[in-house]
């Protein structure tokens, strides 16, 4: 068997267009994650406790007893977040390659942190990364695939991607899109065609037109066996190389 303390945690990713259901999902799985090490006795208020606990993971800094926690991308906390959230939200123009350089370094500024949840044995459930970026400004008219693709690489590897995926006329019948830059049907339908050109051996596309709870079925038993996996290999730092 191996020994606890030196298993790690795994590094889940999910991808998709806006309103495919990421977020939501991605919360599902580590409300799971935390309550399944719970005792089989404990009853719902433990599991509202355990809720709880997920909305505080974003501010929390790492705790070894932790068993999932959620993080996203992009971060609008730091600084350059706090760029990027003004250019989304369209009080902010910035030229395209800016804007995904600064997407790329938001990912980089988090590495450090991000390798040390995973040591201490907690695993990562990580709304949006570098697929998203790549997607979002190749569907760009002027900006190269390759081009996008190279600042963020050697980044860390997911051990999984969950690609949800769903047609954007799907998707923006879901109550429509928000007021942010890039929730229009057009610009989704490029991103989506640019994110399917983007799958390697890491994803698993899964039909996002199901239900919720289909889907996460489908989620956990992936997620088990890729938790199991990577218990007893090192993570890498090999993304797109
Ligand atoms: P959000 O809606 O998940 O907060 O993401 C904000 C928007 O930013 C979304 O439309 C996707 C886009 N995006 C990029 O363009 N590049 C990136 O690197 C990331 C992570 C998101
Ligand atoms: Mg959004």
């Amino acid at each position: 068997p191996t020994d606890t303390s030196t298993r790690r945690g795994a590094f889940i990713v999910f991808e998709g267009c806006d309103r495919a259901g990421k977020s939501t999902q991605a919360a599902k799985l580590v409300e799971y994650l935390q309550n399944r090490h719970k005792q089989p006795l404990k009853n719902d208020e433990t599991s509202i406790a355990s809720n709880l606990k997920v909305s505080e993971t974003m501010t929390n800094n790492s705790n070894d007893s932790e068993v999932a926690r959620l993080w996203k991308f992009p971060d609008r906390t730091t600084l350059i977040g706090k760029m990027i959230d003004a250019y989304l939200k369209k009080t902010k123009d910035l030229d395209d390659h800016v804007v995904h350089l600064l997407f790329s370094a938001n990912r980089w500024e988090c590495m450090n942190v991000i390798k040390n949840i995973l040591m201490s044995g907690t695993t990562l459930v990580v709304d949006r990364y570098a697929y998203s970026g790549a997607a979002f400004s190749a569907a760009k008219k002027d900006l190269d695939i390759n081009w996008c693709k190279s600042p963020d690489i050697g980044l860390l590897t997911p051990d999984i991607v969950f690609f949800m995926d769903l047609e954007p006329e799907e998707a923006v019948k879901r109550g429509g899109y928000g007021k942010e830059r890039y929730e229009n049907l057009e610009f989704q339908k490029k991103v989506r065609k640019v994110f399917l050109d983007l799958k390697d051996s890491s994803w698993k596309i899964l039909d996002a037109r199901q239900t919720i709870p289909e889907l996460h079925q489908q989620i956990i038993e992936t997620a088990e066996e890729v938790i199991k996996k990577c218990e007893s290999i090192p993570f890498s730092e090999n993304l797109w190389k």
